[in-house]
């Protein structure tokens, strides 16, 4: 039955960038999130309950439960966070066809049309793909025009099939050319969409900005250049390693005079809000700011 991995796989933790620009970390849901995923649940609309569970569910514990510490090999879960709520919830269930897993979605309506399923979608595939699963079925209510779009578009292979009220979409998982290329341009859009904020500073430092290839630092300095800003820009990162052949400093200190005379722009993405906002934030000194938690790669106030 495919290669099993660890119940929390390091794979499974990702932080993505929205279409709009905006990010969000995907991780699978644990034991102790029960009481959060029944609040969010309950703070779906009757709509978007009824689309999920094609009918009014009682929302309780047993609802949750299977979705709860998935063991990835017939059960695979992520939930997207807001801060420490739950945001969104995308979940596979391996059927008996033991290459085939069913596939479902919901998004806290207030966040819909942002692109988080898209993404749930991406990241859910290649985590199935890692144990076996080569193809999803989900089954869709035929109006459902937001689920049906975000499956035609993915740039998966489809098939879709409507009967007795319910359209059956399957999406093969194997990579194809479209595929990602589908995937490059939604990055390609959301990257650009997470930089627009960024372009009136004279200078700016990117905290996190590492010289790893695809983390979300080091993409943004690089579609920075790409970007022919006109301004100085600067990589920060904890090793000092040069990002896009680009000289990095340790700390924005490390910078030195030239910059500091400078106004840089305050940009984050979102993870300030676990605390690590700067205490100098309304000062005229800000920073863009790009953290890359999964390596730990934060930077106190104290070192800026
Ligand atoms: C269906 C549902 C999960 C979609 O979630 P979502 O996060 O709003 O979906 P996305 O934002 O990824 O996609 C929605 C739309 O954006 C489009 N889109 C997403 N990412 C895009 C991108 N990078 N570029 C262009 N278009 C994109 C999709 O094609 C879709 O098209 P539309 O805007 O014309 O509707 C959500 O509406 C929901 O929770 N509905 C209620 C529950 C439900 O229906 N579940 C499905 C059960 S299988």
């Amino acid at each position: 039955m495919g290669i099993s991995v660890p119940a929390f796989p390091v794979q499974a933790v990702s932080d993505v960038v929205l279409r709009d620009g905006s990010t969000m970390r995907f991780r699978p849901p644990r034991l102790k999130d029960a009481a959060a995923l029944l609040d969010f649940f309950r703070g779906l609309s009757d709509r978007s309950l009824y689309l999920r569970f094609h009918g009014h569910p009682t929302v309780d514990e047993r609802l949750v439960a299977p979705m709860l510490e998935p063991d990835w090999t017939e059960r695979g879960a992520l939930v997207g966070m807001d801060g420490e709520r739950i945001a969104a919830l995308a979940s596979y269930a391996r059927l008996r066809n033991a290459g085939v897993a069913e596939v479902a979605f919901a998004v806290a309506d207030e966040l819909q049309g942002r692109g988080i399923a898209m993404r749930m979608l991406e990241r859910l595939a290649a985590l199935a793909g890692l144990v076996g699963i080569e193809e999803f079925l989900a089954e869709v209510m035929p109006d459902n025009g937001a689920m049906l779009r975000v499956f035609a578009e993915a740039g998966f292979q489809t098939s879709r099939t409507t009967e007795s009220g319910t359209t059956e979409v399957r999406l093969r998982l194997a990579s194809t050319e479209t595929l990602v290329s589908r995937i490059d341009e939604r990055d390609h859009v959301a990257v650009s969409a997470s930089l627009k904020p960024f372009f009136s500073p004279d200078s700016v430092a990117v905290i996190g900005a590492s010289p790893r290839a695809r983390s979300i630092g080091g993409e943004l300095f690089r579609n920075i250049l790409r970007g022919d800003f006109v301004g100085a820009a600067y990589p920060v990162n904890r090793s000092g390693g040069s990002v896009a052949g680009v000289r990095a400093y340790e700390s924005v200190a490390q910078i030195g005079e030239p910059v500091q005379q400078r106004r840089l722009q305050a940009v984050t993405r979102g993870e300030f809000g676990h605390g690590m906002l700067p205490c100098n934030w309304t000062q005229a000194v800000l920073a863009v700011g790009s953290f890359d938690t999964r390596r730990n790669d934060t930077v106190s106030p104290s070192s800026w």
